[in-house]
């Protein structure tokens, strides 16, 4: 079967030949991936892992079912979990583990895969593969930024950091939620696009570097009650002046880095919950595919075009996502 491996260096891909699914085992399916999509941790990724099958995400169709698989026919439409062994309840070291394209696991960019059948998922009628392989990523981690603890409330108002895939389905996932939204971008075309998908209020962070008073100013001087941070350490001390006293973040980014000094004297003097977000288990999958989201792809690019769309990922041009469909 057709697959790209992670050569070590970005973008280089090497495409290989390599044999095709045994017979699924007890418990497994065999799946025809369709489409996939790129995600920031998949450049990542690539800057090592060298033989390695890249991407998390992708969709396809059901083409075999072991002994013992009840649920799955051949010719059903799914989308796998980021992490096929984390199907519920608390994260663990082993189900972490599991997490596709990434760390000694194959991901989805090949022309099969084996996974487990409770890893699964149906795709919603309707919703095209290239759309379905956006959610498994960016899509439960937007839902697990907004409603996994403190579930977002009509009226209240939730801070997206820029228009990359997490931060547009939290968009489309707050709105449908009643919520009200401010987004920032480096962009204003891209903001433009933000406004047309029913963001209320839009901020140019590079004209505007004090985006946290404009979101008091948007806010009466309040804050927002929740903000879903892509940034990392480069955003989260102006996030935490962004919020209101008694706020939340949801953390999840590392688009400035993976460490760096962090304003704890905010946290505790203005109560603000600050919750760690690592995607989600194929439960959230299930609801999030319940919810009548339909994912903005930006861009498609054929199976041969795989290392294009990882320099378009890497050039950050993109609003929301990235796929690959199958040749
Ligand atoms: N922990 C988890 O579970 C989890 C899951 C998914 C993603 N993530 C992380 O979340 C982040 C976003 O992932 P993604 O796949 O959505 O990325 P992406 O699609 O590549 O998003 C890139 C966009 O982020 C915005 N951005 C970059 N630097 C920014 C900054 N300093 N301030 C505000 N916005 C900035 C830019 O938007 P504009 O062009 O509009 O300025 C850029 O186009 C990444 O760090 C990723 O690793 C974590």
């Amino acid at each position: 079967m057709r697959a790209y491996e992670l050569t070590g260096r970005l973008p280089r891909l090497r495409a290989v030949d390599r044999p095709g699914p045994a017979a699924p085992g007890p418990g497994q399916v065999v799946v025809a991936v369709q489409a996939v999509s790129l995600n920031y941790r998949d450049l990542l990724q690539a800057k090592g892992n060298a033989g390695l099958v890249p991407l998390s995400d992708g969709a396809g169709l059901v083409e075999a079912v072991g002994p013992g698989v009840a649920e799955w026919n051949a010719g059903d439409r799914v989308v796998a979990g980021f992490m096929p062994g984390w199907v519920e309840g608390p994260l663990t070291v082993a189900k972490k583990a599991t997490a596709l394209g990434g760390d000694g696991t194959d991901g989805m960019l090949a022309q099969h895969v084996v996974l487990p059948a409770s890893a699964l998922v149906r795709v919603p009628n309707g919703m095209s593969f290239e759309q379905a392989a956006t959610l498994p990523c960016a899509g439960v981690t937007a839902w697990a930024a907004l409603f996994e603890r403190r579930a977002v409330q009509p009226g209240e108002t939730v801070l997206l950091l820029g228009t990359g895939g997490v931060s547009i389905m939290a968009l489309q996932l707050a709105k449908a939620a009643g919520a009200r939204v401010i987004i920032t971008s480096s962009s204003d075309a891209k903001l433009a696009r933000a406004r047309a998908l029913g963001a209320d209020e839009v901020i140019n962070y590079r004209n505007t570097p004090d985006w946290a008073a404009e979101v008091l100013r948007l806010t009466a001087g309040v804050g927002a009650d929740l903000a879903v941070d892509v940034g990392g350490p480069a955003t989260l001390n102006t996030t935490l002046q962004a919020v209101r006293l008694d706020g939340r973040i949801s953390l999840m980014g590392v688009l400035t880095g993976f460490d760096g000094p962090v304003d704890t004297a905010a946290i505790l003097s203005r109560r603000i919950t600050l919750q760690g977000i690592y995607v989600g288990p194929v439960a959230m999958l299930h609801a999030l595919s319940r919810t009548g989201i339909e994912p903005v792809v930006d861009r498609v690019f054929q199976w041969d075009e795989a290392e294009a769309a990882y320099e378009a990922l890497s050039g950050a041009d993109h609003f929301g996502k990235l796929v690959i469909r199958k040749g």
